[in-house]
């Protein structure tokens, strides 16, 4: 085959996008330019499909239009780049083309410009193609054509769009906080930035804008926002990117209420952009009824909750009252099935009574009448037969009946069909606890960030029981999904060095840490509070994709690695050597 003779771009125009042209269009003149997503050759008529971002339309090339003309159709490939230019001809009823919104015209073109050719491409840009994952990422730019792809990149520009208009129309101002600086801790390992000037010396890529904005706040900014970009070295899974971006604001004398004031309507506005309606007040939950439920701190309300039998059951030998879970419409389990459960419960420390006839009549009536299981639903009982564990002891075992709950429901999700991912659940979980107990460093940790206050009616137990201090924190969660987190922070700093103290934090450590945002809470900082959501996941679960990936134009790997641009790399020796770096050999030795 010939190679085609490319055209400049010159002066010309496009008149029309490949979305654009309907039967009202017929008779005019229209010049369109995009890419060759399909070609059928007919022999006297070759048909382009002609695509751009805004969709595709079908130009044809009649052989008595000129051989010039065709001749230079033929050589068009998939993917090559073109300007087509002639008029809108409507067509026949036979042939329009319901799945194109500008299926009932065609361009009857007339002068055709080869602006660039293509490769043939790594993989076909038609939907619904199963393209192994390391290809896209590799070809990543052309994997972003795909139209799923385009979609869900221009959901994210419009839901960050409209996460904008709608926080500047609530007077929060939108300021930029640095990327090379101190670390923030939020939980993960830093990314480190080796400075060349002052060498041995790094910059931590913030793993949030946490201490920033708090400090806008003492410097009297009162409502800030920012879409931004954080960055953690932590283990990355579906929901988890090294670089990920934050929906992140900060407001001055609030109360919790006056951030669920800000987010419940904002996420309304998101969900309406992406053509769905969710209903405020969003329900609430204490972290304690939470766990007491659901076992895990961000419940799916797609599926009911648990429910924790009343009263005492000596028989059974178990270290708490059991628990009935329950499983819309499921129906019964082949035996299999059940082995499978019980099983699960064992590797997770619970004894799980799947047959209901050989348990106490009594016992289980009362788990029917509290799940308020219809008899086609799946009802099973799960108790602890071992010690206690842990400084809040009962919600090991509810963290073990959450995760029998989600086994069962995503499992038998084809019976029940409630895990739908256009079904919209959001909710407040609040009064998280303050601290976490660290098991292997043997302290505790703050469960959310060590900058967050304590209710002020647990102040008094910060040192005498702080397994029950809790927390003025708060998510908001959407389908089992953690989207955001927030809180009331500390604006004092006798209670900012109280809670330092008892995350095991020494003088000094605290002010080589933090000294700075110590210092400013000396120079009137007012109550404040905030929170951040995770930008990617909210895209994702409304793209209905179960990986930010999908919804991440240049994602990493599992592993953190870029396929396409080959990062990260290694550096030329003379680059560490002026950073002041040698490297230690795969063993360790330098
Ligand atoms: P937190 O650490 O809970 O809070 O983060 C807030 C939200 O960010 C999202 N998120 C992530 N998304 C993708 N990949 C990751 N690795 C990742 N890590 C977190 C989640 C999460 O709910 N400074 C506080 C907020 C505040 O207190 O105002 C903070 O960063 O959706």
């Amino acid at each position: 085959m010939e190679t085609a003779q490319l055209d400049f771009l010159g002066e010309l125009r496009r008149t029309h996008t490949c979305g654009e042209l309907r039967a009202s269009n017929t008779g005019q003149r229209a010049l369109l330019m995009g890419w060759v997503h399909r070609r059928r050759d007919l022999g006297g008529v070759i048909f382009i499909h002609l695509r751009d971002r805004d969709g595709v339309t079908q130009a044809v090339f009649h052989a008595d239009t000129g051989e010039a003309l065709h001749k230079k159709a033929e050589m068009l490939g998939s993917e090559y780049v073109v300007a087509v230019e002639g008029t809108v001809a409507k067509r026949t009823p036979d042939t329009v083309n319901t799945n194109l919104g500008t299926g009932e015209v065609e361009l009857v073109a007339e002068k055709l410009w080869i602006l660039n050719e293509s490769r043939t491409p790594p993989f076909p840009m038609e939907e619904n193609v199963d393209v192994k994952e390391d290809a896209r990422l590799k070809y990543r730019y052309v994997d972003l054509r795909r139209p799923h792809m385009q979609r869900n990149v221009m959901l994210r520009s419009q839901v960050s769009f409209a996460v904008r208009e709608f926080l500047y129309g609530q007077g929060f101002l939108e300021i930029e906080t640095p990327f090379m600086t101190r670390s923030t801790p939020e939980g993960a390992r830093d990314y480190l930035v080796p400075s060349r000037v002052q060498q041995g010396s790094f910059y931590a890529l913030p793993q949030s804008p946490q201490i920033f904005k708090q400090l806008l706040m003492v410097s009297g900014y009162e409502k800030y926002f920012q879409i931004v970009r954080c960055f953690r070295d932590e283990d990355l899974r579906a929901d988890r990117q090294p670089e990920f971006t934050q929906i992140d604001l900060e407001m001055s004398f609030p109360q919790q209420e006056r951030v669920y004031e800000v987010i419940e309507p904002m996420l309304q506005r998101v969900f309406e952009v992406a053509g769905y309606k969710v209903d405020s007040p969003f329900p609430r939950l204490t972290y304690a009824q939470a766990m007491r439920s659901y076992g895990i701190d961000k419940p799916d309300l797609r599926l009911p909750p648990f429910h924790v039998l009343d009263g005492e059951f000596p028989d059974l030998g178990l270290t708490f009252p059991p628990v009935a879970i329950h499983i819309p419409k499921t129906g019964a389990l082949s035996s299999k099935e059940r082995n499978e459960l019980k099983e699960f419960g064992k590797e997770r420390g619970l004894r799980v009574y799947d047959d209901l006839k050989k348990l106490d009549a009594k016992l289980v009536e009362q788990a029917r009448s509290v799940s308020g299981a219809a008899p086609d639903d799946l009802l099973v009982l799960a108790g602890w037969p071992g010690a206690p564990q842990g400084h809040r002891p009962e919600e090991t075992f509810y963290q073990a009946c959450g995760q029998l709950r989600l086994y069962l429901a995503q499992k038998y999700n084809d019976r029940h069909k409630l895990l739908d991912p256009k079904t919209f659940k959001l909710l407040w979980v609040v009064d998280f606890p303050m601290f976490e107990w660290d098991d292997e460093e043997k302290r505790w940790n703050a469960a959310h960030h060590p900058f967050t206050s304590v209710h002020d009616e647990d102040i008094e137990k910060l040192t005498s029981d702080p397994a029950r201090c809790r927390a003025k924190s708060y998510d908001v969660v959407l389908n089992g999904v953690e989207l955001g987190s927030g809180s009331i922070r500390i604006h004092r700093r006798d209670i900012q060095a109280k809670v330092f103290a008892a995350l095991g934090f020494s003088d000094d450590e605290a002010k080589r840490r933090f000294g700075f945002l110590l210092e400013a809470l000396e120079y009137g900082a007012p109550p404040h509070g905030g929170i951040a959501l995770g930008l990617d996941r909210l895209v994702m679960i409304l793209a209905g994709e179960t990986s930010i990936r999908e919804v991440i134009p240049f994602p990493k790997t599992a592993r953190g690695t870029d396929l396409m641009c080959d990062a990260p790399s290694p550096v030329p020796e003379r680059q560490l050597r002026e950073l002041g770096i040698r490297l230690l050999a795969p063993g360790g030795k330098p």
